[in-house]
Parts: C-alpha cells; sequence; structure tokens
C-alpha cells in the first residue's frame, strides 16, 4: 500500500500525504502524472489525498467517507422514527458504546446520535486503509450538521481482540459487533469497496467472551437473517428484516436471574 496525492496538488495537500506517511509508515510516493490504474495495477491498495478528502482505491473500487448510510437512519431518527440496531442495542442517552468494526462508521454515527454529547463512542478498525479513510473523514466532515456526532467519535486502528482484553470489567454499556458477512448482502454497494481492505474473520464464542467482560449491559452482534447465533451463545433479538439479524447477549438479564 501506498499514499499518494491528486495529480498536481498544492504543497499543502502534498505535506499533509507526507505527514499521515510518516505517521503510519506508510511509502509517499509523488503522484506526477501516473493514472490510478497504473498505481492500483502495481500497488493494489492506493491512498490518494485530493480536495475532496482520503480515499484508498482498489480493483474493487474507491472507499472514501460518506455520512449517506447514517444519514438516511438520522433524518428517521429526527422525524421520530426509530432504528433497529438503536432498539436492539437499548442505547440511552449518556450510554457509552464501543463499536467493535467500525467499517464505514455509519452505526457509530447513529449511536453517537442517541447518546448525546454526554455519551462516548469508542471505534475500534483494524485495517489500516479503512481506519486512515474513516478517521480523516470524521475530521473532515461536511455538511456542518455531521460535524458534531463525527467528532464525537474516539476511532482506533487496532484489532478488537487485542484492544477488548486491555479494557476495565464492565467500562462499556453496549459492546457492538458488524462482522464482514460470509455472504455479502449484494445490495450493499457501499461494501464492495471496502471488501478488500476490511478485515474478515469470523466471530468466535471466545470474541462474546472478551466482550462480555467489558460491556455492562448488552454485547450485540448483526449478522446475515439465516446466521445460527447459537453458536456464539447468543439470543435472537428484535425479529428479522430481509436480510439481516441481530444477536443479543443480555447481562442485565442474566444477572437478574442469578
Ligand atoms: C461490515 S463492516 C462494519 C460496518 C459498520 N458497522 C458501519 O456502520 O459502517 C466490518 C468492519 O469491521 C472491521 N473488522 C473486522 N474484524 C475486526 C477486528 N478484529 N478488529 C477491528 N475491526 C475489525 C473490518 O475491517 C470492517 O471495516
Amino acid at each position: 500500500m501506498v499514499i499518494t496525492t491528486a495529480r498536481k496538488p498544492g504543497a499543502q495537500l502534498e505535506a499533509e500525504a507526507r505527514e499521515i506517511a510518516r505517521e503510519h509508515g506508510l511509502a509517499f510516493l509523488p503522484r506526477e502524472n501516473r493514472s490510478l490504474d497504473s498505481l492500483i495495477a502495481e500497488y493494489a491498495k492506493v491512498l490518494v489525498l485530493s480536495n475532496r478528502g482520503l480515499s484508498c482505491f482498489t480493483a474493487q473500487g474507491e472507499l472514501f467517507f460518506h455520512p449517506n448510510m447514517a444519514a438516511v437512519r438520522l433524518r428517521m431518527l429526527r422525524k421520530g422514527g426509530r432504528d433497529k440496531m438503536l432498539d436492539i442495542c437499548g442505547l440511552s442517552p449518556g450510554d457509552s458504546f464501543l463499536d467493535c468494526t467500525a467499517g464505514l462508521c455509519s452505526d457509530s454515527l447513529v449511536a453517537k446520535y442517541r447518546v448525546g454529547e454526554g455519551g462516548r463512542i469508542l471505534a475500534l478498525e483494524q485495517s489500516l486503509p479503512v481506519y486512515l479513510v474513516m478517521a480523516h473523514g470524521l475530521k473532515h466532515v461536511r455538511p456542518p450538521r455531521f460535524q458534531g456526532l463525527a467528532r464525537g467519535i474516539e476511532l482506533v486502528n487496532g484489532d478488537f481482540r487485542r484492544i477488548l482484553p486491555q479494557l476495565p470489567p464492565r467500562s462499556f454499556d453496549v459492546v457492538y459487533f458488524d462482522p464482514m458477512f460470509d455472504v455479502p448482502v449484494m445490495e450493499a454497494s457501499s461494501l464492495v469497496p471496502l471488501r478488500p481492505l476490511a478485515a474478515d474473520q469470523p466471530l468466535t464464542r471466545e470474541d462474546i467472551i472478551l466482550a462480555g467482560r467489558v460491556a455492562r449491559k448488552k454485547v450485540v452482534v448483526k449478522e446475515r437473517v439465516f446466521y445460527d447465533f447459537s453458536q456464539l451463545g447468543l439470543t435472537r433479538a428484535g425479529g428479522v428484516n430481509r436480510k439481516t439479524a441481530y444477536g443479543v447477549l443480555d447481562l442485565v438479564e442474566d444477572k437478574d436471574e442469578d
């Protein structure tokens, strides 16, 4: 993977790209007049900083930050509508939410809307290119109505399997996973450029145990509708839509039963 700029970058853009390269141990490549196709053929993953933001190009397309998916859900919520993920997670203002699979950060943005300024969202992303694109996007997002939400998300580059054991017990109300599906939802076109860059190891029972130590109220997993949540020790919750379903470990209920 390399980082470059748009053609004819200003000095500031080039300095910013060089700084990202230095900070993350990447090779900086002066763009000169090279086509994206030739860069992708040579390097497979090409980060490009332009006035539009930071994108990552692969043969599968361009990954860039766009709050569109979250925007549709936020519009519904602002109109008094409901959101399936928020309902299942049972998030309230002031709660803390650990998003173990940040991806495009749509779920984190929606969660931030619900928990508000007094709540905390920590989002973990294992893939360096995905993290860099989203971190840049969250920092520079326009329009202004997203800025408060975006800047309220703490995005960290790391593997949840390494980070969960370092977090104090019961330190987040909800711990959430939305892993890459083995069988992709084909219509989810925004995920197509994410797929070649994403970490895609399936969840295991050990992961749920790690998460259950850190969660106060719930561990929630999003999966395909035909997924067998019992293999993770989870209970299917809230019905299903046509394509996805949620599995839950309800820690408050479990405690009440003791
Ligand atoms: C389906 S996407 C998540 C989409 C996200 N919920 C959203 O709203 O945009 C899954 C993401 O989890 C990341 N991921 C997978 N395994 C991970 C791990 N062990 N630690 C951190 N991130 C991981 C992938 O790289 C990918 O970006």
